[in-house]
């Protein structure tokens, strides 16, 4: 799959997830074989305004290319302004070694607090603006413009279909849709059908995303939809090693699953990056979310998940971890 100049072999992302995709974890899933990872979502007024924390979630590594920046907001020409100050790397806070690879607009966004200024899935109501504001994208980059979109606002109104159209009218490269609504939020069905419909719709390639939690669930979607590519969202969460795992399978090879101690070093080697990435306060804080992902569904860790939660420092996780690891050791046959 082709995405302008963009070469992607199997189409698999990693979707942005905000407070969650750091630039620590996109290292770990690109190491396990995302092939194109993106920015959580940042807002184009606040790097309007030159907010530095705004500008700070713009910022990768060259360990993490293909990157995508994803933006959100209303104003076509704030939108567009912001884009080309991230297109030719202009945050003075970001300090990146090289620009982004594209730029992805959000048009999924629940949240009230975003959808209420018009901005996110809002847009799947305003597709006369979500045109506008793709044009006026494209025009300001020489990079791809992606779109990611849901199936529709809500169950009476899955305009999909129509929204892929105007933005691909408009310019867009390529476009994800999360098969729920925003009335669903997260919740299940999710609607592959529609993806199908859009796949049929629009030339450019489309991207499935929604409940992909298993390699199966992975086939199952590419099967449906026909699409291009997935992208992997809360099914990674503490289990990047499935980004292999659907890699061996689209190739037909065998996959073995990691080992609880392969993963435990995974997780300290995004916990030691992100305090690098961070300071020890913000990342540890951060990262026992992650590290509770980790242990998920291993037998004997409620004491070690307790300690998580109430962790303050790096050498607390290295403790917690390597007490994990010598209690595996033991119990195995
Ligand atoms: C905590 C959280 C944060 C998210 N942040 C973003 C975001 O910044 N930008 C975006 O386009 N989607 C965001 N999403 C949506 C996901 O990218 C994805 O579309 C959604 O989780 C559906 O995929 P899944 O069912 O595989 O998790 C977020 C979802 C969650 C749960």
């Amino acid at each position: 799959m082709k995405i302008g100049g963009l070469d992607f072999e199997y189409g698999l992302f990693l979707a942005p997830l905000a407070g969650i995709t750091d630039r620590a974890f996109r290292e770990i899933c690109v190491s396990y074989g995302a092939e194109g990872v993106c920015s959580e979502m940042i807002s184009a007024k606040g790097l309007h305004y030159n907010d530095k924390k705004t500008a700070l979630l713009a910022s990768f590594t060259e360990k993490e290319a293909p990157f995508g920046i994803q933006i959100f907001g209303s104003e076509p020409e704030i939108m567009a302004e912001s884009a080309a100050r991230l297109a030719n790397n202009d945050y003075p806070d970001c300090a990146n070694l090289s620009k982004p690879d594209w730029i992805d607009i959000n048009m999924g966004c629940p949240m009230p607090k975003i959808t209420k200024n018009g901005e996110g899935s809002a847009l799947m109501k305003n597709v006369a603006l979500a045109g506008e504001i793709v044009r006026a994208v494209k025009s300001a980059v020489s990079v791809p413009v992606t779109v990611k979109m849901r199936s529709g606002w809500d169950d009476k109104s899955k305009n999909a279909v129509r929204l892929a159209e105007e933005v691909v009218k408009n310019g867009a490269d390529a476009v994800c849709v999360h098969g729920r609504t925003r009335e669903q939020l997260y919740r299940d069905p999710v609607d592959l059908d529609i993806i199908s419909y859009v796949k049929r719709a629009v030339d450019v390639p489309v991207i499935a995303n929604g409940g992909i939690f298993s390699s199966d669930d992975a086939m199952r979607t590419l099967d449906k939809t026909s699409a291009d590519g997935i992208m992997l969202a809360r099914g990674v969460l503490g289990d990047p090693f499935l980004f292999s795992e659907i890699r061996a399978r689209l190739k037909g090879k065998k996959y073995e699953k990691p080992s609880f101690e392969e993963r435990l070093g995974v997780a300290y080697l995004q916990a030691k990056n992100a305090v690098a990435y961070k300071g020890e306060r913000t990342a540890v804080c951060e990262m026992r979310k992650h590290l509770s992902y980790y242990i998920r569904g291993e037998k004997g860790t409620a004491e070690a998940r307790r300690r998580i939660n109430s962790a303050n420092t790096l050498s607390e996780i290295e403790e917690i971890i390597s007490g994990l690891k010598t209690k595996y050791a033991e119990e195995k046959p």
